[in-house]
């Protein structure tokens, strides 16, 4: 019985929904601690294929409890939307809570990221649009709007009436657009908080009980530790905290309660958006991981820059997370390579570095030095153990496992869920 966190250790897109689907059938519980609509999780299993925005990756299983964390931000529309799509497949909802603490993406968020992103010209950041960062800017700034507060209609009518009229200056006075008109943004959120109001509940105290029940809580993470607000690529990151770290305080657990901390990494690296990527691969090989690996994003569609496994970056992402396993995903991508590449180390000025500089000049100045493996040039997708798998996929592996010293876990091979090797229990 363990509190384990699902953390995503590269750029995001490593395939968390896929792993956390696959330890789900473990889990009484499984909680997102941060992110909102930004987040695309791929889940792919006898349901179906789906693609999760907020609902937590245990949703399939009706025994299981989902929580939305205080730490997540909630577009109540797109949250509805979700339910709605789900429900309408047969799969129930009845057991998806919501933190009463957690803060809304209200409807001038999302045109304020646009505006933001707009007004950053070419020095833009490539959010995904969707609200996110400009909703954890009023939560930080102390006003945002929580669920509990949505769900209140007296409450939610002063503050719309107040917020709406304070967004209106900045929309008309600094970027010239038209204003909101308060009473449809009331009465748009009113709606959305009466529907969504069955789900709101303090949800630390539910984790609290569940983790006093010694049940098994798997901690999905959304997003990933180069995205990391304060230890990813800053400015080009996201405006929350993937990390372990966060999970605590996404989700009003104590951080001694946490147990393990699973990584998940693709086989190779991909990122969405602008920054430095040092491996990336802007050829024909990028090209051929963009397409066997369906590289395209989940949330946006925009296809994503693609490079070799970078083990400076991951080796970073261990000790952030405080990492004690990995999953290693999409094997299967690189079958036919006849080489592969591996990132041992950055050169920076003419010096060797084993680290990831704070400095954004620095580190898109940096450049890999390669360890190159011979590839297995045959499928992996039906191998269900270690053992199944050609000896150069097994001597990759191990490879990956020696330079970012942490064990692996767990391999994916496909993007359903029976295509996985378990190599230990994650759980403990
Ligand atoms: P997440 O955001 O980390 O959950 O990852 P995404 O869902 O955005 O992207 C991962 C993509 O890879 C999805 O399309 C998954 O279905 C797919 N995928 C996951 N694991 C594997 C795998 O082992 N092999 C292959 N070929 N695809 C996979
Ligand atoms: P999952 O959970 C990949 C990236 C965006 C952009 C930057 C900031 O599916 O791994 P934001 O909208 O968060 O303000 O955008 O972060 N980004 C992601 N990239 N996967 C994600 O989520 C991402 N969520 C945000 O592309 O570069
Ligand atoms: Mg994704």
């Amino acid at each position: 019985m363990a509190v384990l966190v699902v953390v995503g250790a590269q750029w995001g897109d490593e395939g968390k929904g896929g792993v956390v689907d696959h330890l789900a059938t473990q889990a009484q519980v499984v909680a997102r601690y941060q992110g909102g609509t930004n987040t695309g999780h791929t889940v792919v299993n006898d349901r179906g294929t789906f693609r999760l925005h907020l609902v937590p990756a245990g949703i399939f299983d009706p025994e299981i409890t989902c929580v939305i964390g205080s730490g997540v931000v909630i577009d109540p529309g797109e949250l509805l939307e979700e339910i709605g799509q789900l429900t309408s497949v047969g799969v129930s909802v009845e057991r998806l809570m919501v933190s009463d603490r957690a803060h809304v993406v209200m409807p001038y968020h999302p045109i304020l990221d646009r505006l933001e992103e707009a007004e950053r010209g070419a020095a833009n950041l490539g959010t995904t649009l969707r609200g996110v960062g400009p909703a954890y800017e009023d939560k930080v700034a102390r006003c945002g709007v929580r669920m509990c507060d949505l769900i209140d209609e007296v409450v939610l009518r002063e503050q719309v009436k107040e917020l709406v009229a304070r967004k209106n200056k900045l929309l008309t006075v600094y970027y010239g657009q038209a204003p909101l008109n308060v009473d449809e943004v009331y009465e748009q959120c009113r709606d959305y908080g009466q529907r969504l109001k069955p789900h709101v509940t303090d949800t630390s105290v539910l984790l609290h009980k569940a983790i006093c029940h010694h049940q098994n809580v798997l901690i999905e993470g959304a997003q990933a530790t180069l995205l990391d607000l304060d230890y990813g690529t800053y400015p080009y990151v996201t405006s929350s905290s993937p990390t372990a770290g966060g999970a605590a305080a996404g989700l009003g657990i104590g951080p001694t309660r946490i147990d393990r901390v699973l990584g998940v990494f693709k086989a190779y690296i991909t990122r969405v958006g602008a920054g430095p990527f040092p491996t990336e691969q802007i050829n024909e090989i990028g090209q051929e991981l963009r397409e066997r690996g369906g590289e395209y994003g989940t949330t946006t569609g925009r296809p994503r820059r693609c490079g070799w496994f970078d083990a400076v970056a991951a080796r970073h992402a261990v000790r952030i997370n405080g990492m004690d396993a990995a999953a290693i995903t999409k094997l299967d991508v690189l079958d036919d390579f006849p080489s592969i590449h591996i990132c041992t180390a950055y050169r920076l000025d003419g010096e060797v570095i084993d680290y990831v500089p704070a400095s954004l000049a620095a580190y898109s100045r940096c450049e890999p030095i390669w360890e190159t493996l011979a590839g297995w040039q045959a499928s992996t997708s039906d191998a269900r153990s270690l053992a199944d798998l050609p000896v150069n996929a097994q001597r990759y592996l191990s490879c990956l496992s020696d330079l970012i010293g942490c064990p692996i876990d767990l391999v994916s091979v496909g993007s359903h869920r029976r295509q996985t090797i378990v190599v230990r229990s994650s759980f403990g």
